[in-house]
């Protein structure tokens, strides 16, 4: 029977997580690098990334891109690749709620996220960072996951891409399902090459998305009454589902959506 530090060994893998400087990014790079792993953590916000990589400490460092950079990605990737010698682990996790949902928490419609008066650029940069990034991520590490033994690829999906949320800028939803199907779809092209695809699909955690409104009680209140064990996802609730698609005890799953909701999406759907 494999030993469980054998079950879940990480140590010296080379690891990115983009969006890492912060929420359920930064945990996935937490437990990675607490388990010995070499994480190189993409982030838009600077000073948020030095923050957290002297937090994490250990072979953690940073790089500051934007994931809607293409040609910035491609040099970060490569960097990594340099100082790591090569890429095994990617964690694509960068995204944003692109704006206000067309309804208010309270339950009241909100004009500006009305699908009339929602601003071109804010749905274009919706779908930039939330869909085309994860495209750029998995490309980039299939660059160069494909000439060595492969690796694993984890996508930071949503439940929001299985249910519609009103309150919720309306580009997140359609960029999230779309994230579904092409997890699916690269799973099926890169399994061959040894290179496993999968996405997590959170329900409300507490983090600062959308300007970290799920500290507010209102907010909270709105999303703990979602779940069927009476709270919203703390960050730490993540770690072990990271450690295990990126460890040999996840080394069967691919293609999949897995849900950590606290059984949300039972009550909405
Ligand atoms: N928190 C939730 O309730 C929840 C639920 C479902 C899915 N998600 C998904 O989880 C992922 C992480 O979000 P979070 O909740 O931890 O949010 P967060 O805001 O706490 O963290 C997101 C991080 O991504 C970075 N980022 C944003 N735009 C970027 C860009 N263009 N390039 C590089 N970095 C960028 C931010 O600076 C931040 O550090 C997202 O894909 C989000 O859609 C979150």
């Amino acid at each position: 029977m494999a030993k469980l530090e054998t079950m879940f060994d990480v140590r010296g893998k080379s690891v990115i997580v983009t969006g890492g400087a912060s929420g359920i990014g930064r945990a996935y790079a937490e437990i990675l690098a607490e388990h010995g792993a070499k994480v190189c953590i993409f982030d838009i916000d600077p000073e948020g990334l030095d923050r957290t990589v002297a937090e994490i400490g250990g072979d953690t460092w940073g790089q500051a891109v934007d994931v809607g950079d293409r040609p910035a990605m491609a040099a970060a990737f490569d960097a990594v690749a340099e100082r790591h010698g090569g890429i095994d682990t990617v964690f694509a996790n960068a995204g944003i709620d692109p704006g206000p949902g067309f309804m208010t928490v309270e339950g009241e419609r909100f004009a500006d996220g009305e699908i009339e008066n929602i601003p071109d650029d804010q749905w274009d940069r919706g779908i930039e960072i939330n869909l085309t990034s994860v495209y750029t991520t998995v490309k980039n590490a299939v660059r160069h996951m494909k000439p060595g033994k492969g690796g694993e690829i984890i996508v930071t999906s949503s439940i929001a891409g299985l249910i519609n949320e009103s309150i919720v800028g309306t580009s997140y939803m359609p960029a999230k399902a779309a994230v579904n199907h092409f997890v699916r779809h690269m799973a099926m092209e890169l399994g061959a090459y040894g290179i496993r695809v999968n996405a997590i699909l959170p329900g409300p955690f507490i983090t600062n998305i959308a300007g970290g409104r799920l500290r507010n009680k209102a907010d909270r209140a709105a999303f703990e009454a979602q779940s069927l064990i009476g709270r919203i996802g703390d960050v730490e609730d993540i770690k072990g589902l990271a450690l295990l698609l990126s460890s040999p005890a996840g080394a069967y799953f691919t293609g999949s959506l897995i849900v950590i909701d606290g059984g949300a999406l039972n009550r909405l759907t």
